[in-house]
């Protein structure tokens, strides 16, 4: 079967800057952990689709606020991660918790501006939702119902299974010569496991792939509806989590009994959700690991991890060397992953040949025509 995408979609500037447009600045998107936000003041920076956000700790209550002053620009936060008030470092303008400006400092003297003027300075202020312990963030003005991203099952699964993680978060970035697309493919294909990841992974999950006969009919047929609405329940298909493979004679690690693990199972667990995030736990809930494919240009994409424990019963001495260990094996995993992906892209060209799909694909195949549908529509999300 001859997928629907056409190198192009992996290659192009103006593709890029559409989906920019058609996906990233209309859905809801990961945005962080609740749990690096802790008190008044706390924030986080961080770019969304090329917007700079601050996500700023107001009195307990969170907002997200585009992070660029509104004298001249600079960035109200510099830092990724820390406490402190909302103001420009560059001449201390200061915004309080609604977005804006409640002090200028030498105003009258210096600035001349009326009373209208002063109370016109509004920070822009973005959708923010939580999700149990994860932040989602949307630019659309009119952002569309979260309910509608996602269904009400995947909702409660990634809220009870976040409010499981401990406080205690490592977070690294590696920039990623791939488009973001081969990603969610890549994550939706176990039948790679056994042959890219045969020392690591794939020597202790058994994945099984198989073929779902009516989903395959069906991804080999147009997408009818193309609507908004249409474009928005068939996206909604697409992201999904709980258990998905056992793990035979898993290993037990002394730290193990040491947290709170989520469910009970010997298991898998696999969060995958459109566009760009992964969550799992490769040890049955003992630990957790959120993958964000953040697209950059056509051929790079920032892949954030985090790494987290569930929640400790007690102090573990030598929690960080956990987190360190659980960050080498990801090096290895993903490692082995980006390393072909970014072969993939590599080998790209216009006139590459489309790829051939199995039955197995059908998901993926799903997901292309829903891409390629939004793509070629005038319609929006
Ligand atoms: S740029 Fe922020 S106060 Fe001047
Ligand atoms: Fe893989």
């Amino acid at each position: 079967m001859q997928s629907r995408m056409h190198p192009k979609y992996y290659l192009s500037q103006e593709i890029f800057e559409r989906e920019q447009t058609k996906i990233f600045r209309k859905v809801w998107l990961f945005a962080g952990l609740k749990t690096l936000l802790p008190q008044h003041n706390s924030f986080i920076t961080r770019k969304v689709a090329g917007t700079p956000v601050v996500i700023q700790n107001a009195h307990g209550k969170l907002h997200a606020f585009e992070n660029i002053c509104l004298h001249r620009s600079a960035p109200l936060q510099t830092e990724p991660v820390g406490s402190r008030p909302l103001v420009c470092p560059y001449h201390a303008w200061k915004y309080d918790a609604t977005g804006h400006v409640s002090n200028i400092p030498h105003c009258d003297a210096i600035y001349l501006f009326d009373e209208a003027e002063k109370q016109s300075l509004k920070l822009r202020e973005f959708a923010l939702r939580t999700v149990g312990n994860l932040l989602f963030i949307n630019l659309d003005p009119q952002p569309l119902p979260l309910e509608e991203q996602f269904s009400p099952q995947f909702l409660a699964s990634l809220e009870s299974s976040s409010l499981a993680y401990d406080t205690e978060v490592m977070v690294t970035t590696w920039h990623c010569k791939f488009n973001w697309k081969l990603v969610y493919e890549n994550l939706r294909d176990f039948n790679h496991v056994r042959f890219l990841h045969p020392k690591s992974f794939g020597n202790y999950v058994d994945f099984v792939s198989t073929i779902d006969q009516s989903q395959c009919s069906e991804s080999q047929l147009p997408l009818t509806d193309n609507t908004p609405e249409g474009l928005r329940k068939e996206m909604r298909r697409f992201s999904y989590g709980g258990r998905d493979a056992m793990i035979p004679d898993m290993r037990r690690a002394p730290w193990h009994s040491s947290v709170e693990r989520w469910g009970d199972q010997d298991a898998y667990y696999n969060w995958l959700s459109i566009p760009n995030l992964h969550i799992a736990s490769g040890n049955g809930g003992h630990s957790f690991t959120i993958e964000h494919h953040i697209p950059i240009a056509p051929d790079k994409t920032d892949l954030e991890l985090y790494w987290i424990t569930a929640r400790k019963k007690q102090p573990i001495a030598s929690s960080h060397q956990v987190l360190l260990a659980n960050m080498h094996g990801s090096k290895q995993i993903v490692g082995e992953d980006v390393d072909m992906l970014e072969k993939i892209q590599t080998g790209l060209h216009l006139n590459a040949p489309i790829p051939n799909q199995g039955a197995y694909e059908s998901t993926n195949r799903l997901i292309e025509r829903w891409y390629t549908t939004l793509m070629e529509t005038e319609h929006e999300l």
